[in-house]
């Protein structure tokens, strides 16, 4: 696996490679559902790169970026051991040359759930997500659908630039107690870490978003929201700091 920390010098090697490429872009802090991720890459392309950028433009709270999860070296050897062809790990400079000064936003559906929370979030996830696709030149790129409003923007913004990666959604991973596969779950402490996997149980209950609002309170979650669109119901709550998101279909 060869590490690229300089884009140009990624480009041109991205130029040597034949045959399809897969991209899985990351923030690192790599478990089991982001090597899903990877492995469904290594099975559908010829090639595979993975990006780790801890991208600061969609932190909007400055001690969530600080406490960020990391574990670069055990995240390169996950890699190597898979079969990953490439590791882009870029810098703040080599990403945003502009500082920032040209984003990507989305004026409907980015304002509600998690945007209306997170001001700016998903700016900042489209515009690293557009500089990561144009880098790469991926056929395919994958996400997963436990950040679901994330994957239905990238998808919408993909199809508005006509940009030609193909985007390959993959089911949500889950820990056996039900809770979402999150680098953040690295965060809760151990008691915490037991009551969370309550986040799925609940909403995944046929009851009333009214009443799992209200056993999830109750448990001690803080609700951001607990919201029901597509047929499905998303919730984001937190323990202490730590804030989970989740989604089911109904
Ligand atoms: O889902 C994530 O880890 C991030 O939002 C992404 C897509 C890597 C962009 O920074």
């Amino acid at each position: 696996m060869t590490i690229f920390k300089d884009m140009p010098q990624w480009q041109s090697f991205r130029k040597s490679l034949t045959g399809t490429l897969g991209f899985v872009p990351t923030m690192g802090a790599l478990h089991d559902g982001h090597l899903l991720l990877v492995k469904e890459s290594l099975l559908q392309n010829d090639k595979t790169v993975v990006s780790i950028y801890v991208n600061p433009t969609q932190f909007n709270n400055k001690s969530d970026l600080k406490t960020y999860p990391s574990s670069l070296e055990s995240d390169i050897e996950k890699l190597k051991a898979i079969g990953v062809t490439a590791l882009l790990t870029p810098t703040y400079e080599q990403m945003y040359p502009d500082k920032y000064c040209y984003k990507v936003t989305e004026s409907d559906f980015s304002s509600t759930l998690c945007g209306s929370h997170r001001l700016g979030h998903f700016d900042g996830v489209l515009t690293v997500v557009l500089k990561l696709l144009l880098i790469t030149q991926a056929d395919r790129a994958y996400f997963g659908e436990k950040d679901y409003q994330q994957l239905q923007l990238i998808r919408g913004m993909v199809e508005a630039f006509f940009i030609k990666t193909k985007i390959i959604p993959i089911k949500t991973i889950r820990e056996a107690d039900g809770l979402a596969m999150s680098s953040r779950n690295k965060k809760l402490t151990k008691e915490q870490r037991k009551l969370a996997a309550q986040l799925f149980e609940q909403i995944s209950k046929t009851q009333s978003s009214e009443q799992t609002k209200l056993s999830l309170r109750k448990l001690g979650f803080k609700l951001d929201y607990l919201e029901e669109h597509f047929n499905r119901r998303f919730v984001a709550a937190s323990l202490g700091d730590v804030r989970l998101i989740d989604n089911v279909e109904l």
